[in-house]
């Protein structure tokens, strides 16, 4: 039955209406062409590649100079931010494992309004961060080709404060990536997977020379611009830790994603945040912190500094450059895979839905944001970016706790392989650092958050709530759709126990 001969048509209820979860096909292995081939090792690998990247190499540099020594601070309150949503992230995971992340999760307790409207942050928090990623790639190109003695021209390299004209190595980035991805999904996991241990590698590599150089002088005093100091510090870097949340975004490809989302998600946070906070020790240890600017010195340089060998400094530049590429290559696969669970809901145009049969990926999704990400890339700054993107996830985050705290009300015996600690405490008090950081992010990208949210919701008016798959059905379909998604929830649970 078509939506204009529906009763459940006004507004109101369309916004309200709920994607039944547990509904036979959206997490029982039978999704059109995607395969189940991630194991824990994979997924961790996703969400490791999705996140450590320029936040440590680039943004760390910039935020220095808010926090001073304290900067590792700094990276402990965005961490615990982080971990307090990782949690309720971990529990959806286990309760919701389809491809579209806090979309999905949203979309089966919060409504089609919400989960609209947090898809349209993911957006943000993904497409628009892969350009923000590549961009911090330019320096650290220079800087590799800085040991031969070349560089690139300035008008081809923009760095964090812009400049350039065009960045070059960024749209290459993106572009490879892209062409990675569109050829199959084992293919750019192994490639992935090769290129986190290289980068964990080389932040090993840093912290072992860097504190051969370790200065306890350069810690004092520990926080010369107190505590709002590491605040600002705290809200640039939690850009650090975007992505943590990637493996959500593979729930159909996982072998076990019940089992093995939570665990990813939670293990591949740890790990980074331990390498942060160490990277960040070592870095003010041996490098005064009155002399970072925006604009350097990047970690490379050093470690120039202290080892004088170009080639130490050639390897951390390589591997500067391969860390990006991971977080742009995996930061673009959860793009492509949330895009195609909204429009197999109906929520943006199937294209983003169709899969290749030789490929098994979204391949015409991925040619269509690959090439809107490299030109975004190519073309703006990264500061401006990169706020952008926090606002947009911090939103997303915000609605994964509310999430777990409506689904355990709703749906108490829903099967879960994970629950959040300390509920309701642990929800809540993510939701409220959400907020609280939001709040604390500049005017201008809450302006440019308000625009990105009315474009969001006339196409919302214009298209979504007239292709949408659940509104499509009749009221006898969907009280149908709902009791499978019961009696399918009910044999999940009895798996369960
Ligand atoms: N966390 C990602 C990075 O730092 C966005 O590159």
């Amino acid at each position: 039955m078509s939506s204009s001969s529906n009763p459940r048509t006004a507004l109101a209820t369309q916004l309200a209406r709920r994607r039944p979860i547990d509904v036979p096909g959206a997490d029982s292995g039978d999704s059109p062409g995607l395969k189940r081939s991630l194991g824990l090792w994979q997924l961790t690998m996703i969400s490791i590649g999705a996140t450590l990247g320029t936040g440590v190499f680039v943004v760390l540099g910039t935020a220095v100079p808010m926090a001073g020594p304290a900067v590792w601070i700094a990276f402990i309150v965005a961490g615990v931010t982080a971990m307090l949503s990782a949690l309720s992230y971990a529990e959806m995971a286990g309760s919701v494992p389809v491809s579209g992340s806090s979309y999905s999760y949203a979309y089966a307790t919060l409504g089609e309004g919400l989960a609209w409207v947090c898809g349209w942050c993911l957006v943000l928090e993904y497409a628009v961060s892969v350009a923000a990623v590549a961009v911090g790639a330019g320096e650290y190109v220079n800087d590799a080709l800085g040991v031969f003695g070349w560089t690139l021209p300035q008008a081809l390299v923009a760095g964090p404060d812009g400049g350039g004209i065009i960045n070059l190595p960024a749209a290459a980035i993106v572009l490879l990536a892209t062409f990675l991805l569109a050829r199959g999904t084992s293919e750019s996991i192994t490639v992935n997977t090769i290129m986190v241990v290289l980068k964990i590698a080389t932040m090993l590599m840093f912290i072992g020379i860097a504190f051969t150089a370790f200065n306890s002088g350069n810690l004092e005093p520990l926080a010369p611009m107190g505590t709002a100091g590491i605040a600002a510090a705290a809200s640039r870097l939690f850009f650090s830790y975007i992505g943590f949340d990637a493996a959500s975004t593979a729930g159909e490809e996982a072998v076990n994603p019940r089992r093995d989302l939570p665990r990813a998600i939670l293990l591949s946070l740890g790990i980074v945040t331990v390498i942060y906070i160490l990277v960040a020790l070592a870095a003010i240890g041996a490098h005064p912190w009155t002399e970072f600017t925006n604009n350097g010195p990047t970690l490379a340089a050093i470690l120039d500094e202290i080892t004088g060998t170009p080639w130490i400094t050639l390897v951390m530049a390589i591997g500067a450059v391969i860390a990006i590429a991971s977080v742009v290559l995996t930061v673009l696969y959860g793009q492509t895979r949330i895009l195609m669970s909204m429009a197999r809901d109906g929520m943006v145009p199937r294209v983003f839905q169709r899969i290749s049969a030789k490929s098994h990926t979204p391949v015409a999704g991925t040619l269509i944001i690959g090439i809107a990400v490299a030109i975004t890339a190519a073309l703006i700054p990264l500061g401006e970016l990169a706020d952008a993107t926090s606002i947009g996830t911090l939103f997303a985050f915000a609605l994964v706790n509310l999430a777990v705290i409506y689904l355990r009300r709703t749906r108490p015996t829903q099967a879960r392989t994970f629950r959040v600690p300390l509920y309701p405490v642990v929800p809540i008090l993510g939701f409220l650092c959400c907020v609280g950081l939001m709040i604390s992010l500049g005017t201008s990208t809450w302006i440019v958050f308000v625009i990105w949210m009315a474009i969001g919701i006339v196409w919302y008016l214009a298209y979504s709530r007239k292709h949408s798959v659940v509104g499509r059905l009749s009221a006898e379909e969907y009280a149908q759709a709902v009791r499978a998604g019961e009696a399918h929830a009910a044999t999940r649970a009895n798996e369960a126990e």
